[in-house]
């Protein structure tokens, strides 16, 4: 079969010729893949600085963000039958019988870090012709998200941010309680980045009621401030305004969810979060560096205005299943906009300048049709 690889021995990222796997339990479940998203951990692992192949092999077939048809399954697997759409997840637990939350089946919180990912750590991704895997893995996909379903994976991390934001604000009277408003009704959100993991949380605050603003560098007029706009948050460009007089527009900030992955914008942006505000983490620096941080002004904000720090990682089946559903609110309330969030589709051959080439666009996919 075709398979997207990385080869980090020689510093190589090939098409290359991958074995079709076989269904060597009853529990497997052969899926043909349809789309696979890129996005940049795919193009970090193309860079060589991590992404490991399974061990005893020289190449890992990269792809984490992907839907499928299933094509075969296992003598007891009954919750998928041929033709299904499936969205796989990807973290697969530690081996330890101590970690609570793998044995849980919430390998997202590992505690021993001896988890694999598939197309990331030690196991083949999904940028291949088919791959099997095991049933309690997928996630079914209604018929009619066939062209947005590559987008689950990546909304899974608002998903699972979001879950953590309203358990830790269970402490308050936070959601909004009014019969037909939804939770976040009267609050107000603020979305630092306006990349896809971004722009998916700014639809799915937007969806949740938040009053969202979207806070990203580029100037307008821009494509995707346009498209923010056209799903009811504010774009605000931090090149004309800074983080303060954000925070003057905005009003009291009780959410901020930040998809940028620099530290410098985003503890000036910890520095503006409001009374009883909560504020996510999901974006991942680079470890070197340092940058100089308002150290005494935080810490007296964090404990005089009740603030919650959060950070999250990859995602569980809960994140999933919402992240299929809220695809589906999106497609009736804001069509065009979250078919715009796919900026582009190409063969398996394009791999190249999509994995190694400049950047560019939101969500670029990789069809296998
Ligand atoms: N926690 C998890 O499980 C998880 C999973 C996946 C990804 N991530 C992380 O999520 C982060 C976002 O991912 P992504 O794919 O959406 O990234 P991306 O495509 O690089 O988008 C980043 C956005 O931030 C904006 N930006 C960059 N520097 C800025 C600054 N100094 N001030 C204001 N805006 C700035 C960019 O603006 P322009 O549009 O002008 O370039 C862009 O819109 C990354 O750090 C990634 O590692 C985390
Ligand atoms: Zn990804
Ligand atoms: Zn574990």
């Amino acid at each position: 079969m075709k398979a997207v690889a990385v080869l980090p021995a020689l510093r190589e990222v090939r098409l290359l010729d991958h074995p079709a796997p076989d269904l060597s339990a009853d529990t497997h479940v052969r899926v043909r893949t349809l789309d696979v998203g890129i996005c940049g951990t795919d193009r970090e692992i193309c860079t060589f600085v991590y992404g490991a192949p399974p061990r005893g092999e020289s190449y890992l077939v990269l792809g984490h963000e992907s839907l499928g048809e299933v094509v075969e399954v296992g003598g007891a697997v009954t919750q998928f039958k041929t033709g299904d759409l499936v969205v796989p997840s990807v973290r697969r637990p530690c081996p330890h019988a101590h970690c609570r939350p793998c044995r849980a089946g919430l390998q997202d919180f590992c505690a021993t870090g001896d988890f694999v990912e598939r197309g990331i750590n030690q196991v083949h991704g999904y940028m291949t012709e088919q791959y099997v895997e095991e049933a309690r893995h997928l996630n079914h996909v209604p018929a009619g998200l066939r062209h947005l379903a590559v987008l689950a994976e990546p909304l899974t991390i608002a998903e699972k941010g979001l879950a953590q934001a309203w358990a830790t604000q269970g402490r308050l009277p936070w959601a909004c309680t009014t019969p037909g408003k939804p939770r976040g009704h009267g609050l107000r959100a603020v979305v630092l980045g306006a990349g896809p993991i971004g722009i998916l949380g700014a639809m799915k605050l937007v969806l949740e009621g938040f009053d969202t603003w979207v806070y990203s560098r580029s100037p307008k007029p821009n494509a995707k401030a346009a498209l923010v706009e056209s799903f009811g948050a504010r774009y605000v460009s931090s090149a004309g305004t800074d983080a303060a007089q954000l925070a003057r527009q905005v009003g009291n900030i009780d959410l901020v969810y930040e998809a940028v992955g620099h530290a410098g914008v985003s503890f000036a942006l910890l520095e503006m979060l409001g009374q009883n505000g909560i504020f996510i983490f999901t974006g991942i620096p680079a470890p070197e560096g340092h940058i100089p941080v308002p150290g005494p002004q935080l810490m007296r904000n964090i404990v005089l205005k009740n603030q919650a720090i959060v950070g999250t990682v990859n995602a569980d089946r809960a994140a999933f299943e919402g992240a299929i559903r809220d695809l589906g609110e999106f497609q009736k309330r804001w069509p065009a906009a979250i078919r715009a969030v796919i900026s582009s589709r190409h063969k398996p051959d394009d791999f190249r300048d999509l994995l190694t080439g400049h950047a560019r666009g939101i969500k670029n996919v990789i069809s296998f049709e």
